[in-house]
């Protein structure tokens, strides 16, 4: 998914994420959080036809993949915000590595925040969404990248609350849930906020890393606290993801939810 190769003068690294149909080329930082698979399937989710010539706001930006694959595929114009001004820096840069940096404004700060009262009508949130204890041992969180608090609530929990506000009467959010926080916390606000306009869209077991494999224990009591879940599939340990989309209220009524039942996953990645 991620292919590294050497960058060229400066020696930084460059790394290729696939966004929708677009190859986004982004140079990474060792401080900064790098794309990981869960912005492939996140994006996943999109169609070229809801991003072409709509306004879009990415939460939790990063180094950019996601606001620059869907400038890339074509949207009107990208808001992008990160509480790591360092994260909107390289970002930037790489917009203009990819040709698109006039098409995306970025904006460090806490959440919603920096944006004001400006509307959209596509919300990909994307913010730090693990525990605290998760984020390290994994080292998908470079020490420096916020996590999603001690439960891995925090952030989405008050993006929920935040987001029907900054959502255009026909607009839509889109989120990840991960088993690797106290998720069905979230799915309660979830629901509240949203009722029926919630739905699940995809659902992936996705195994474990080196990263977490070599701290089973430490998960085995996180999961014992209620803060993480996780399971074994052919004595295999994984993890799911799940993404939600929600509508705002002047939406179409969104189809049934059919990837309820049974609890079913789609796919395992290898
Ligand atoms: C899981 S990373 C995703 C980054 C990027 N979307 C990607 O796919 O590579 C989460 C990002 O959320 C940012 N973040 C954490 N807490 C935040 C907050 N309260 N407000 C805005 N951004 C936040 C982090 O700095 C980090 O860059």
């Amino acid at each position: 998914m991620l292919a590294a190769k050497e960058g060229t003068k400066e020696r930084t690294e460059t790394v290729c994420c696939d966004v929708l149909a677009n190859k986004v080329m982004l140079r990474v930082s060792p401080n900064l959080f790098r794309p990981t698979l869960t912005t492939t399937i996140l994006t996943d989710q999109l169609d070229a036809a809801s991003v072409r010539h709509r306004t879009i706001l990415d939460l939790g930006s990063g180094i950019g993949p996601i606001a620059i694959g869907l400038a890339m595929s074509g949207a009107e114009h990208v808001y992008a915000t990160d509480v790591m001004p360092e994260a909107c820096e390289l970002a930037m840069a790489n917009a203009d590595l990819n040709g698109v940096g006039d098409r995306i404004t970025f904006m460090h700060g806490h959440l919603f925040e920096p944006l004001g009262d400006l509307r959209f009508d596509v919300i990909v949130d994307d913010v730090s969404a693990v525990t605290e204890d998760v984020a390290r041992l994994s080292r998908w969180f470079p020490r420096g990248v916020p996590s999603g608090g001690e439960d891995g609530t925090v952030n989405t929990i008050e993006m929920l609350l935040a987001s029907r506000r900054h959502l255009k009467p026909n607009g839509f959010l889109l989120f990840p849930i991960l088993s690797l926080s106290r998720q069905a916390r979230i799915l309660e606000v979830a629901r509240e906020v949203y009722g029926e306009r919630l739905i699940r869209v995809a659902s992936r077991r996705i195994p474990f890393s080196a990263d977490l494999k070599n701290n089973l224990a430490k998960l085995v009591d996180l999961r014992s606290q209620g803060l993480i879940e996780f399971w074994h599939a052919r004595n295999r340990p994984y993890w799911v993801l799940e993404i939600y989309k929600a509508y705002a209220d002047g939406a179409h009524r969104p189809p049934v939810d059919h990837s309820e039942a049974g609890h079913a996953h789609t796919s395992i990645y290898e």
